[in-house]
């Protein structure tokens, strides 16, 4: 089943094209520029009766809820909240029947997210999934939702999911703004970069050599931190979450600036940051943060555009990802974060799909 690959992580990273094509499949309404779900269960006018959205989720699902509340925000403009399931099952937040809830998990066994689901439920909220593992007891519960197709994830380490669950959202967001404030034009043109995401995701996979040379000069340290704005904001979490669980490194993921209220005080020469700083956005913000690194010797590690002279001065390293979209940039940035991961661990002799102390799917409160 592995293949060439020596550990189902590293395989599963390597099937991010395809299972970006899989989530899509079929989902597209060329005509009226919009996305398509078979199994949301609910009628146009419930859709837009909607007015709050809350997306819980535990882990890594729960950064793609992040990713999501930017998405659905800026194109749909509905109000989100991102709750830890955790939180939210024994937390009591007014919400009215007109609050759309979704669990996103992979396993759909989670028995945070479940709890939280049901508590949702019980209180007759319309609650959804997004979900992978079909037939699993959250995709059961749920009054309807979106499949994610990615196939089984072996790998502790949730990589193939995460991107999955990303695309999902947003082609949630596109479904939801379509039927509000976005444009016909603006649809097309999310259509266009989402239909050529396999391809840039297959070009960004190219950064692997790279990747690999930098964790050959950093697997030894104790402290990461790893910064990024807006929507790489939620990606620094997940490239943090992503060292901690497989190197048992201590990484801590910021919106970079943050960092000067504080964990700039762990800034030093044995504790490399990772800036997320493609092109896009703020990215002149993004790179004040990094001068305000270098100016105290910590090390720049970067995920950048190709040919970004301005990082290449103060980075470094450089890893090189593909210009897109800046919504779509978690699809693309997430990567190489999932790469490091995975060479920093084999390089300290981890266990790569099976790390110490935890599961695959945490069935347990
Ligand atoms: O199956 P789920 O998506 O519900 O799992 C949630 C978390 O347990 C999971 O994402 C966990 O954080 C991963 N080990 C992260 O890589």
């Amino acid at each position: 089943e592995l293949g060439d690959f020596e550990h189902y992580m590293l395989k599963e990273i390597f099937e991010q094209p395809q299972t970006i094509e899989n989530a899509m499949r079929g989902r597209f309404d060329e005509d009226e520029a919009t996305a398509k779900f078979g199994g949301l269960n609910l009628t146009p006018q419930q859709l837009r009766r909607v007015d709050r959205i809350v997306l819980t989720a535990c882990g890594t699902s729960w950064h793609a809820g992040l990713v999501g509340e930017y998405l659905l925000e800026e194109f749909a403009r509905i109000p989100v909240e991102v709750e830890y399931a955790s939180e939210l099952r024994y937390r009591n937040p007014p919400l009215t029947d007109r609050t759309m809830v979704f669990a996103i998990t992979q396993s759909g066994e989670t028995a945070d997210t479940l709890a939280a689901m049901r508590e949702c439920k019980r209180k007759g909220l319309s609650t959804l999934a997004i979900c992978n593992v079909v037939g699993s007891s959250i995709a059961r519960e749920a009054d309807g939702g979106i499949y994610l197709h990615a196939g089984p994830e072996i790998g502790v380490a949730s990589t193939k999911a995460f991107t999955s669950q990303v695309t999902a959202l947003v082609m949630l967001s596109l479904f939801l703004g379509r039927m509000r404030h976005l444009s016909y034009q603006a649809g097309k043109r999310i259509i266009r970069s989402l239909k050529a995401m396999p391809e840039t995701i297959a070009k960004t996979l190219e950064c692997h050599d790279q990747v690999q040379e930098v964790a050959s000069r950093y697997w030894n340290l104790e402290n990461f931190l790893y910064l990024g704005r807006l929507y790489n904001f939620p990606v620094a979490l997940e490239g943090a979450l992503k060292l901690k669980e497989i190197s048992y490194i201590h990484a801590e993921g910021y919106p970079a600036a943050e960092m000067k209220h504080g964990p700039i005080a762990l800034i030093e020469e044995r504790t490399p940051s990772v800036f997320i700083v493609p092109r896009g956005g703020i990215y002149p913000k993004v790179i004040s943060n990094m001068e305000e690194v270098r100016a105290r010797k910590g090390p720049i590690i970067a995920i950048a555009c190709e040919d970004d002279e301005k990082v290449a001065e103060l980075a470094d390293e450089v890893i090189c990802v593909p210009e897109v979209e800046e919504h779509l940039q978690p699809l693309v940035t997430s990567i190489p974060l999932q790469l490091l991961a995975y060479h920093v661990a084999l390089l300290r002799g981890c266990n790569v799909d099976r790390p110490r102390n935890l599961a695959k799917s945490v069935t347990v409160e």
